[in-house]
């Protein structure tokens, strides 16, 4: 399993102003804690409640219709292209780059064992929709859509520019190329796909995007480049049954989900970064920064009083954020909580040769690039220890599908464990349909009159 190691942020080592006293919070909140975690796990089959993202792992009939699927256009696409943004991109970015071998899309087909490449469009920059429109070709890729609300006007301007191109080169057989994941009754790309007779997924009913990425919306591209789903599964599995368990001492998503409550509100650390020390675990940053920002940036609290909280995240990288980001952190205002990954083993080891004796770098060789990366990481911990900042370690046995799903499923239960001590509705994210609301009045469409009004005047040049 993984694990959890909050050493360094009590009290006795970073001073009572930035630490915690941690027997004492966790004795404190040890009821609230016990509620919460009971509260969740009673309300997770409850329509309306956001929260069955908690079954997810569960689910075995999307993963028998996703490898069902999988199984079926095996060896007819080069390539897997995923349109999609927000929590239906997200996941998929953070889990094919830990799980797919480096530089996959760089690899012959030989070294990708004939699996495809797999390519995220989560942004419409026309020159990066270009770009890869040239190198991608289309008729040898499967295009999976990804949109819960199917209409946001990102994946649909890029579905459509995809599907024209598509049609113009393969006929009415571009169907076959395209599969779309997407609500099972509501939204303008159910009745598309419906009318084109496309192939679809479905984002389960009370699941939010930043929480999808254990249903079709991950599970589906994370199979068609072979990434073995069951063993993410077990993983989800095994770490619910251990989060199911009420008592703060033994769980690891309520105690760091407390640490960070209680440092924000108490200790003024109201920015959380996240620094995975393997680049193979880069963009699980990203998607913890979207799942904790969405999730706990409010502006109301649940009995409607006015509160505008929210810990801010910073997505950082071990070890090169180390040379662009910890003097801040060491020496800059001490608002932090830093969480580390660390990973045991690695895939590989790599030994640095002994070439030279300058006693600058002479001490390097004969070691590897694993001692150097957990010496850094060991060093810069401590060194934020001694500027009395706190952090907290999460420690992976290694980078695979079991550890991956406990890791993000953890996450997901330290989010919605600390949105219940923030007393807010983690579930919605009320502050991005407003923009999305006024992207749609300015691009013209119907139903959006009004506030393209306001818009306009509020747009006036002075
Ligand atoms: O987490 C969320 O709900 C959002 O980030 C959405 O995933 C994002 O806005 C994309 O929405 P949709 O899946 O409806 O296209």
């Amino acid at each position: 399993m993984i694990k959890l190691d909050y050493r360094n942020v009590d009290a006795m080592l970073i001073g009572e102003e930035n630490g915690l006293d941690i027997e004492s919070s966790f004795n404190e909140y040890k009821d609230r804690i016990t509620h919460i975690i009971a509260d969740l796990n009673k309300r997770k089959d409850k329509p309306g409640q956001w929260l069955q993202w908690m079954n997810l792992g569960y689910s075995e009939e999307t993963v028998w219709y996703v490898k069902e699927y999988a199984s079926m256009v095996e060896g007819r696409f080069d390539n897997i292209l995923v349109l999609g943004i927000g929590g239906s991109a997200l996941g998929g970015l953070a889990v094919t780059e830990a799980l797919l071998k480096p530089y996959w899309n760089l690899l012959t087909p030989e070294q990708r064992e004939g699996l495809p490449r797999i390519f995220f469009l989560d942004n419409i920059d026309p020159d990066s929709i270009t770009g890869l429109l040239e190198i991608l070709d289309l008729k040898k890729t499967l295009v999976n859509v990804i949109t819960k609300s199917g209409s946001t006007a990102e994946t649909m301007s890029q579905f459509l520019i995809v599907k024209d191109i598509l049609e113009r080169e393969l006929g009415d057989d571009y169907r076959k190329n395209v599969v779309a994941t997407t609500d099972k009754k509501t939204g303008i790309l159910r009745q598309i796909a419906e009318q084109e007779g496309y192939k679809t997924f479905v984002v389960p009913d009370d699941v939010g995007g930043r929480f999808s990425v254990f249903s079709a919306v991950g599970l589906l591209p994370f199979a068609l480049v072979g990434i073995n789903i069951d063993e993410i599964t077990n993983g989800i599995k095994d770490m619910d049954l251990a989060l199911k368990n009420v008592d703060i001492r033994e769980n690891i998503a309520a105690q760091n989900a407390l640490i960070h409550y209680l440092l924000d509100t108490r200790k003024g650390k109201n920015m959380s970064v996240m620094m995975p020390y393997s680049s193979r675990l880069r963009y699980v940053a990203d998607w913890y920064a979207q799942l904790w920002a969405e999730s706990l940036g409010k502006n109301k609290d649940k009995d409607g009083n006015d509160v505008q909280i929210g810990p801010t995240p910073i997505k950082a990288l071990g070890v090169t954020d180390q040379h662009s980001q910890i003097q801040l952190y060491n020496e800059g205002p001490n608002n932090k909580i830093i969480n580390f990954i660390r990973v045991e083993e690695f895939d590989n080891v790599v030994e640095i040769p002994r070439i030279f004796e300058y006693t600058g770098i002479g001490y390097l060789g004969g070691k590897t690039i694993n001692d150097l990366l957990n010496a850094e990481a060991d060093s810069t911990r401590v060194a934020l220890s001694d500027y009395n900042r706190p952090t907290v370690t999460i420690t992976l046995p290694k980078v695979d599908g079991y550890n991956i799903g406990q890791l993000l499923y953890m996450f997901e239960v330290q989010t919605a464990i600390a949105g219940e001590l923030y007393n807010i509705d983690t579930f919605n994210q009320p502050g991005v349909e407003q923009a999305k609301n006024y992207t749609y009045a300015l691009m013209g469409r119907a139903g959006y009159e009004e506030s393209a009004q306001v818009l306009q005047s509020k747009m006036a040049p002075v």
